[in-house]
C-alpha cells in the first residue's frame, strides 16, 4: 500500500477546472483508494455513502460540493438546489449544514461571475482552519495525558479508550480526539489506545486502528462490549472521544456507543473527555437528548457484516425478515462528561464553561 497523503481531502486544479481528491474510507483498511469529486452530486454521494465521514470532514466536503456547484453554474437557483441537497446528506453533525449555509450566504454577496473563485478560497481557508483547530486541541489535550502518565510508574503507558474514528480521517488532518494522543506519542509519553471497534460500520477497527498503526501508536482493538469490563479491571485511564454536535450546555452527541462508555466511566470514577472543535458546537440548542436529530441509517449496516479486503464482501448475520433498528449517534449528557477539549482550551461541560472560552457566543 502506498504512503497515505497528509490530508484526507485536497484539491487539484488545471487551467480548466478544480477536482477534489479524497481518501475513500469505505475501502480502508483493505486498500488506499483516492477518490475524485467532479460535481456537487459526487460530493453528495460521497457524504451519504460515508466515503468521507466524520463531522469536520463532511463539513469541508459540503463546502467543496458548493464550490463544484459554482464551477458548473454559479446562479442563485443552481446553488440553492445543490445546497438544499448537500446540507441534508447527513443530519446529525452540525458542521455539514453550517458550512454549506455559511458558504452559500457568503457567495450571495458576490455576482455570479466571481463566485467560483470566492468559493474555492473560502473552502481552502476552512480546510486550513480545521487543521489549525485540531493542532490546538492537541496542544490543550496533551497535558491531560501527561498528567496521567506522571501518576503511573515510569514507562507504564496511559491507557486511552476511544470510540469510532475522531482521527485524521474524520478531519482534514490530525483529528480531534487523536490529536492529543499523537502529540503525546511524539513527545515520548507512553500511551496505548483501546480502540472500540464501533459497530455497525467499524470505524474504530477499520479506520482508527489503520491510522494509529501508521503513526506507530500502540493500540489494541476491542469489541464495543468489552469497554466496561476493561474499566472494571483498571485497564483504562481515560476515555477520549470526538463529537458530531455539542450543545451550548455541553451535551455531547457522538457515534452510537459513546453514551454507554460515559456511563461506565462514571461508574468506575474515570475521566471522560470529548474533543470539541468550536465548529461542532451548536450554540442554538441546550438539550442534546431532545434537540439533536439522530441519523437512522440503512438496516443492512446491522443485518450484514462487510469484509475489509479488496473485495468488499458482505455476509448476512441476522435472519431474513428480522426487524432491525440502526440509530447512528447517541447523546452523552453533560453531567457524565469530565471536560471539553476545544481549540481555545479545556473547559467544564456547561454553558458557563463554553462561553468562558467563547465569550462572543455568550
Ligand atoms: O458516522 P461517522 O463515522 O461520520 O461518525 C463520526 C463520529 O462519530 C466522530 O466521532 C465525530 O464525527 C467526530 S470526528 C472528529
Amino acid at each position: 500500500m502506498s504512503t497515505p497523503p497528509e490530508r484526507s481531502i485536497w484539491t487539484v486544479s488545471d487551467d480548466a477546472r478544480t477536482v477534489v481528491r479524497y481518501i475513500d474510507q469505505t475501502r480502508l483498511p483493505g486498500e488506499l483508494v483516492i477518490g475524485a469529486l467532479r460535481t456537487w452530486e459526487d460530493a453528495d454521494e460521497a457524504i451519504r455513502t460515508m466515503r468521507v465521514r466524520g463531522a469536520p470532514l463532511i463539513g469541508v466536503t459540503g463546502a467543496y460540493g458548493i464550490c463544484l456547484a459554482a464551477q458548473a453554474d454559479p446562479s442563485d437557483a443552481a446553488l440553492a438546489v445543490a445546497a438544499a441537497q448537500l446540507r441534508e446528506a447527513r443530519p446529525t453533525a452540525v458542521n455539514l449544514a453550517r458550512e454549506v449555509d455559511a458558504l452559500v450566504a457568503e457567495l450571495a454577496r458576490f455576482p455570479p461571475s466571481r463566485r467560483q473563485i470566492v468559493a474555492w478560497a473560502w473552502s481552502e481557508s476552512l480546510a486550513s482552519s480545521d487543521i489549525e483547530t485540531n493542532l490546538s486541541i492537541g496542544r490543550h489535550g496533551t497535558p491531560l495525558i501527561e498528567q496521567l502518565a506522571r501518576s503511573k510508574p515510569e514507562g507504564v503507558p496511559v491507557n486511552v479508550l476511544t470510540h469510532c474514528n475522531a482521527g485524521t480521517l474524520a478531519t482534514v488532518a490530525h483529528g480531534t480526539a487523536t490529536s492529543p494522543i499523537y502529540l503525546a506519542h511524539e513527545a515520548e509519553v507512553p500511551v496505548h489506545v483501546w480502540v472500540s471497534e464501533t459497530r455497525p460500520r467499524l470505524q474504530g477497527a477499520a479506520l482508527t486502528a489503520w491510522e494509529l498503526e501508521r503513526r506507530g501508536v500502540p493500540h489494541t482493538v476491542i469489541v464495543d462490549g468489552a469497554c466496561a469490563h476493561l474499566m472494571q479491571r483498571g485497564e483504562v485511564d481515560v476515555v477520549l472521544v470526538g463529537t458530531d454536535r455539542t450543545t451550548r450546555a455541553g451535551d455531547v452527541c457522538n457515534k452510537i456507543g459513546t453514551y454507554p462508555k460515559a456511563l461506565a466511566a462514571k461508574a468506575h470514577h474515570l475521566p471522560f473527555y470529548a474533543a470539541v472543535p468550536s465548529r461542532s458546537i451548536d450554540w442554538s440548542i441546550r438539550d442534546g437528548v431532545h434537540e439533536i436529530p439522530i441519523e437512522e441509517r440503512d438496516d443492512t449496516e446491522v443485518s450484514e457484516v462487510h469484509g475489509a479486503g479488496p473485495v468488499a464482501d458482505s455476509v448476512r448475520i441476522a435472519p431474513l425478515g428480522t426487524r432491525v433498528r440502526n440509530p447512528a449517534f447517541d447523546v452523552t449528557p453533560c453531567h457524565l462528561v469530565t471536560g471539553l477539549i476545544t481549540e481555545r482550551g479545556v473547559c467544564e461541560p456547561s454553558e458557563a464553561g463554553l462561553t468562558g472560552l467563547f465569550p462572543e457566543m455568550a
